[in-house]
């Protein structure tokens, strides 16, 4: 598996965790605290912020300076990486708030939820252009050989 296509699973993996969370809100905000909430939701913070930070950190490093030198893509590849800021600002803010709320404190819920429903459209859309804008291009400029030794 190249670089390319290990970061479309993991976009996939991504969008699966993210509808995860996005029903879990709406469980909490239909039920309230829950132990089992709690875990789900515990479960889905690393995944979702340094998990996350790395998949974009490493499209950052390894891919899109590849892409920026073979020419004129440097648009596209700039709002990328502002989305990725967008994103990784969701992302604190949804855990930042979470442990608010765990802690107790009842006024983080509609926080830690909007910046959980944000994230979720946020990066699904980011996700959809590179899958369908940025990979197919970087897989039409760059060589064969270029794609194995993405990561090296
Ligand atoms: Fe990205
Ligand atoms: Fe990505």
């Amino acid at each position: 598996m190249d670089l390319i296509a290990q970061l479309i699973a993991e976009h996939q993996e991504f969008v699966h965790l993210l509808t995860r969370l996005a029903e879990t809100v709406e469980a909490v905000k239909a039920n309230g605290r829950g132990n089992y909430f709690v875990a789900t939701l515990d479960s889905l913070v690393l995944p979702l912020t340094k998990e996350l930070d790395d998949h974009a950190l490493r499209e950052e490093k390894f891919l899109f300076p590849r892409i920026v030198a073979r020419g004129d893509a440097t648009q596209v590849i700039l709002q990328m990486v502002e989305e990725h800021g967008t994103i990784r600002g969701e992302s604190a803010a949804f855990e930042r708030h979470y442990g608010e709320w765990k802690a107790g404190d009842d006024q983080s819920l509609p926080l830690w939820t909007a910046h959980a429903i944000e994230l979720r459209g946020k990066f699904s859309a980011h996700m959809q252009k590179e899958n369908l804008i940025v990979f197919p291009m970087a897989r039409r400029i760059l060589t064969a050989e270029e794609l194995a030794h993405l990561v090296e």
